[in-house]
């Protein structure tokens, strides 16, 4: 264990996971707890710089339960990490408001994920709210609250970790050497295309695989996905260069890869048994992870033992960290003189 590096990454409580959810970031989130310390966040608060009404606040703690169980299912060890929710270390809020005390406007104007999200809601500029402007601020302060060192995320995050060390710097040299530079710990994966054949897997396009779903919906589900277009007859040879099925075989069959691209393109296989083939091995790889969740399913206050625990650990690295930024930035308790 090297005990300089201090492992911070967080994910917006979507609920229940999915195949890309766990690829892309989950089972390497698992791997890492061999070597660092990890600090994991279902991180609340900025699942609401999207919320629209009201009503959807009443989806975030199921969806943070349901979340945690498919975190503890997948491997991640409450003995070893600290895994917590957001909203029960306030103080990233407080970080988060001094924070944004050096955070230039124009930064986070130009950040990607911003001008995407407010290109895709065609939002007037009512609409965008200094919560969602703010976004980069709050994951900075997430990340620092807790002077990580390194911070495992895919490439769309790039933009924001960037930020977060540029807010870093400046506030070192405002106010001090007080922070580490989190670097990138980029999470190679082959990006994990849904159902649809299409998009990237998503929950909000429905082209997904939940981790906890049964072995005959994961059945179900692999045979609606879209395969070589142009293979229109069983007789056609197929590409499987531009399958999709073909690419998650990669990932769940990688024994019988050759095979398989030797029976597709000789026309010898046929789609519905390749994709057979493949939510059998889809249910062989996820058979461990889903009996874990019936067990987890059983103990429903396990759960909430574990965030309770993971919060009062990340409190007193946060409790550490305010005392010593508010006495660098001239705040807190007098000596009024
Ligand atoms: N913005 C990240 C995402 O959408 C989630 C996140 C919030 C995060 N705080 C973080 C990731 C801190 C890494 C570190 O995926
Ligand atoms: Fe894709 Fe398999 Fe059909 Fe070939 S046989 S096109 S790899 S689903």
């Amino acid at each position: 264990m090297e005990d300089n590096k201090v492992i911070f990454s967080g994910m917006r409580p979507t609920g229940r996971l999915h195949l890309g959810n766990y690829l892309g970031a989950l089972q390497n989130w698992v791997g890492l707890q061999d070597e660092y310390s990890c600090i994991y966040a279902a991180v609340d608060v900025h699942a609401l710089t999207t919320i629209t009404s009201g009503d959807e606040v009443h989806e975030i703690r199921p969806n943070i339960r349901e979340m945690l169980i498919d975190w503890l299912a997948a491997g991640l060890d409450p003995q070893r990490s600290i895994l917590f929710v957001q909203s029960h270390v306030p103080e990233v809020l407080t970080l988060s408001a001094l924070l944004s005390m050096v955070t230039p406007l124009g930064w986070l104007m130009r950040v990607p994920t911003f001008k995407d999200r407010v290109r895709q809601m065609s939002e007037t500029e009512d609409s965008v709210s200094y919560g969602l402007v703010g976004y980069p601020v709050l994951q900075t302060a997430d990340i620092i609250l807790y002077k990580a060192t390194a911070v495992p995320v895919g490439e769309d995050q790039v933009p924001h970790l960037e930020l977060a060390r540029e807010i870093v710097r400046r506030f070192n040299n405002t106010f001090g050497d007080t922070f580490p530079e989190p670097q990138v710990k980029l999470t190679e994966v082959p990006s994990i295309v849904g159902l649809d054949g299409q998009h990237k897997m998503s929950k909000s396009l429905d082209n997904h695989i939940e981790l906890a779903s049964d072995p005959e919906e994961t059945s179900k589900r692999v045979l609606t996905a879209f395969t070589d277009p142009q293979r229109m007859r069983r007789t056609d040879p197929g590409r499987p260069s531009v399958c999709n099925v073909y690419s998650l075989h990669k990932v769940f069959d990688p024994a019988n890869l050759d095979a398989i691209y030797e029976e597709c393109t000789t026309a010898t296989r046929g789609c519905v048994d390749c994709k057979r083939q493949l939510a059998d091995g889809i249910n062989d790889y996820l058979a461990e992870m889903r009996e874990r969740r019936r067990e987890l399913e059983e103990r429903p206050d396990y759960v909430t033992e574990v965030l309770l625990d993971g919060a009062k650990r990340a409190k007193v690295i946060a409790k550490a960290t305010i005392d010593e930024v508010t006495e660098k930035m001239g705040l807190g308790i007098p000596p009024l003189n």
